[in-house]
């Protein structure tokens, strides 16, 4: 059965955009029932903006509402594991920002609450949700691109002394990491979303743009995938021009996009260079009976109302940002180690339980 599902909205700054890319344009799916934040300035803001009557300082009170079935949590990343244990406790389900949490005993321990719960966790993966990159996986899991040989993908973006003026950005336990953590994620999950997990990685880490912060915000790692194929990622928040920009290269064609400033732009450009004219049909063919779903926030939230009201598997889940984790925590203790690290990270690894003060 199909029903319009109530959200409170925590933590309004990408909250205001969760309201107004993904729910305000899915109006028959989400009502925004209620917003809360810390800031009660900033709360009445945003609650003026959107019309929103239910305003809140208070989590506990947004928990305490009966008739809400989800609660979006937009905070800074380390407030994150407590406030979705706390919803899950009280039978919602969870949205929630990336990074999800600071190490994979988090995920671990969320796994094992949400068995116990009547609400499920989705991580938010925007970029997967783009009409290029839903093409791009339509045409390998169908097998016309071929066999995966090698992949590249930058994200090099700018963030100056004004981005950290939100203090949380700067530090190991709020934020939990950096470039690789807070920027890179989305870009990393889709390239593994195209190729599929990693096998080993060989990762190193640096400080070199901003002063005064804690984490990183330059990183390169190198990687095996289980495919076969091998990537690279190059990432900073030093670059003077922002781009992301994607290259896999297959048998049977090229795939390849690049942004200004990032994915998440509905007219990325996505290119799909084939290996000869034959292919060129078949991509032709394949594309010309291919829907996406919406593009971005509105296309995750869409996806998971349709899962909440079927009763079937989220678009991402718990598993999905167990897998960014792994990444994460491979990446952190390789460049610590100077070492190559294979995946998955076990649970007796000396970061299963975070990285955030050992590196
Ligand atoms: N998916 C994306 O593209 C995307 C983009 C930006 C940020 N993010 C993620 O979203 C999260 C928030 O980032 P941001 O840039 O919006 O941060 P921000 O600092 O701009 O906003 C965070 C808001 O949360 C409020 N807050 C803090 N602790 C709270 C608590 N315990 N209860 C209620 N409100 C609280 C703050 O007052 C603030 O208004 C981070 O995890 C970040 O990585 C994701």
């Amino acid at each position: 059965m199909t029903r319009k599902l109530k959200v409170a909205v925590v933590g309004l700054g990408v909250g205001q955009t969760h309201i107004s890319r993904g729910y305000l344009p899915n109006p028959e799916r989400f009502e925004v029932a209620a917003i809360c934040d810390i800031d009660a300035s900033h709360l009445n803001a945003v609650g003026d903006r959107f019309g929103i009557e239910r305003r809140e300082t208070d989590y506990l009170e947004i928990l305490g509402m009966d008739d809400i079935d989800v609660i979006d949590v937009c905070t800074p990343p380390g407030t994150h594991k407590a406030l979705m244990l706390a919803a899950l406790k009280a039978g919602k389900h969870v949205i929630c920002e990336k990074p999800l949490v600071g190490s994979l005993a988090d995920i671990d321990e969320l796994l094992d609450a949400e068995s116990r719960s009547s609400g499920h966790v989705m991580p938010i993966m925007q970029y997967r949700y783009n009409d290029g990159a839903q093409k791009a996986k339509h045409l390998i899991t169908t097998g016309i691109a071929g066999k995966p040989y090698v992949a590249t993908c930058e994200v090099h973006w700018l963030r100056d002394a004004h981005y950290y003026e939100h203090d949380w950005r700067r530090h190991w336990n709020d934020a939990l990491g950096g470039v690789l953590m807070n920027h890179a994620i989305h870009a990393n999950d889709l390239m593994f979303y195209l190729l599929g997990p990693v096998r080993s990685l060989s990762a190193r880490i640096a400080t070199r743009v901003n002063r005064g912060i804690e984490v990183e915000d330059c990183a390169s790692v190198t990687v095996e995938l289980h495919c076969g194929a091998l990537a690279t990622t190059s990432a900073t928040l030093g670059s003077v021009e922002p781009l992301s920009r994607m290259r896999l290269c297959f048998e049977n064609m090229v795939i390849e996009t690049d942004s200004r400033p990032d994915f998440t732009a509905e007219d990325a450009p996505w290119r799909f260079i084939p290996a000869n004219d034959e292919i060129a049909r078949r991509i032709d063919e394949a594309l010309a009976e291919f829907a996406p779903p919406p593009t971005g926030f509105a296309g995750q939230m869409q996806g998971f109302h349709n899962a909440i009201c079927t009763k079937t598997p989220l678009p991402l889940t718990l598993a999905d940002a167990r897998h960014s984790l792994d990444f994460a925590t491979a990446a952190y203790w390789s460049a610590k180690t100077y070492s190559p690290v294979p995946l998955p990270v076990m649970a007796d690894h000396a970061f299963y339980h975070g990285w955030q003060n050992a590196i």
